[in-house]
């Protein structure tokens, strides 16, 4: 039987928009599970890995997401689950929206971060990725094999509770609660990158998600020098004070010169800027860019202290950590004490005439530069 060619041609057309239709339908639905996995509520589905190696080019979200390796898995939703979260999501103005639109500013934050820093590094040559690393440059990182998390410790940019979080990601501790602050800081059972051998360090950079906090630089100077100078300390007072006061402090009383207390924040900067250190560096105001090497290694993950929280949250959802670990807000060292603030840090270099001050920000400079912290104060160049 022949059917005349009109029908026989709007049939293939009715033919085509219904496979278009379904095709469309199937792609818009994989979508939406994408984000709903990307939203906190649905994080009990199977995880993300870390887009490791992959660059993310794209500012576009969804780019980015389809690039993803993540790939949407239907068999964890009914028919009618996926009905209802369809419906929800594509509503504005929802939590599951709110979240979404978070989530999508934190990865568009991450991707500056880590341009910015491949820019700056490309600047300055300050290093090459083809260049092997030493044992001395993985020394600062920390290691976490069953979340495949490499984490580079800043002093003074929520460190601590960093180990924490390693500690109940690796079994060694049930919650970021019961563990006081020197259990953290010195039995921790966390591995170093540098205690596994050559393979083993090259593996793990290869795979694994590499993470640096950093914090503004002249902020960390100053929490630092509280911390270490202005409360009892018996390593810090007699090994960093008593050379310092020596060196720095005309008509020191002996008593000072015994103890190695009471050093004052100008003195401290004078010893940071010495090139004839009477003592050496510390990791506590080393900068950030000699401490991780952050040209060497290529970071997935850069986080800031002022958005400690929701960054590091953000973070633990990417690396599939259990929903029920959330990162803890302890303030170790003098709990009493006002945190290091913007406004403390100007009063702190404010004792400083503009000559150190200059040169204090000169120490930091490629901090600023890597991590994109606008100049602290006006007149510096
Ligand atoms: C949707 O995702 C499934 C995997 O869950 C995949 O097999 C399928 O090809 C995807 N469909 C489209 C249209 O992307
Ligand atoms: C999280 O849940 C696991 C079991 O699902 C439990 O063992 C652990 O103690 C919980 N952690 C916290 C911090 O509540
Ligand atoms: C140090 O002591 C000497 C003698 O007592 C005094 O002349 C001088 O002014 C003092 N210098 C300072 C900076 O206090
Ligand atoms: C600032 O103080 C240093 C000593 O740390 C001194 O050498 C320098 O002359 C001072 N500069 C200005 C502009 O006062």
């Amino acid at each position: 039987m022949k059917f005349p060619c009109s029908l026989c041609c709007s049939l293939w057309f009715l033919l085509l928009i219904g496979v278009g239709s379904l095709l469309l339908l199937a792609c818009l639905q994989n979508l939406t599970e994408m984000l709903l996995q990307q939203t906190p509520g649905a994080n009990v589905l199977v995880a993300p890995r870390w887009p490791l190696d992959k660059e993310p080019v794209t500012d576009s979200p969804i780019l980015f997401m389809i690039a993803h390796p993540l790939v949407g898995s239907s068999r964890l939703f009914t028919k009618r689950q996926r009905k209802l979260l369809l419906r929800s999501s594509l509503a504005p103005g929802t939590e599951v929206e709110r979240r979404v639109e978070q989530r999508v500013e934190l990865r568009r934050t991450q991707a500056t971060r880590l341009h910015l820093l491949r820019e700056v590094c490309a600047k300055y040559q300050a290093g090459s990725s083809e260049q092997p690393l030493s044992q001395q440059q993985v020394s600062r990182v920390y290691v976490e094999d069953r979340f495949g998390l490499l984490y580079c410790e800043v002093p003074k940019a929520g460190c601590s509770n960093w180990k924490r979080v390693l500690m109940v990601l690796g079994g060694s501790a049930t919650s970021t609660q019961d563990i006081p602050h020197d259990a953290a800081h010195y039995t921790n059972h966390l591995r170093r990158l540098d205690s596994y051998d050559r393979a083993g360090i090259t593996k793990r950079l290869r795979s694994y998600s590499k993470v640096l906090f950093v914090r503004e630089p002249f902020e960390r100077l100053v929490s630092a020098f509280r911390d270490k100078f202005e409360s009892p300390n018996s390593y810090y007072h007699p090994v960093f004070g008593r050379p310092i006061i020596s060196k720095y402090r005309v008509n020191a009383t002996r008593r000072a010169l015994r103890t190695g207390t009471g050093v004052t924040f100008r003195e401290f900067v004078q010893y940071l800027l010495d090139v004839h250190r009477p003592v050496g560096m510390d990791i506590h105001w080393q900068p950030v860019s000699q401490l991780c090497n952050p040209c060497l290694f290529r970071y997935n993950f850069i986080g800031k202290f002022e958005n400690l929280e929701e960054e590091a949250n953000f973070l633990l959802q990417r690396i599939r950590a259990p929903t029920n670990l959330t990162f803890p807000r302890f303030k170790d060292r003098n709990p009493l004490a006002e945190r290091t603030s913007s406004s403390i840090t100007q009063m702190y270099f404010s004792q400083l005439n503009s000559t150190e001050r200059q040169k204090a920000f000169d120490f930091y400079y490629m901090d600023y530069q890597m991590f994109n912290y606008p100049k602290p104060f006006k007149e510096l160049h």
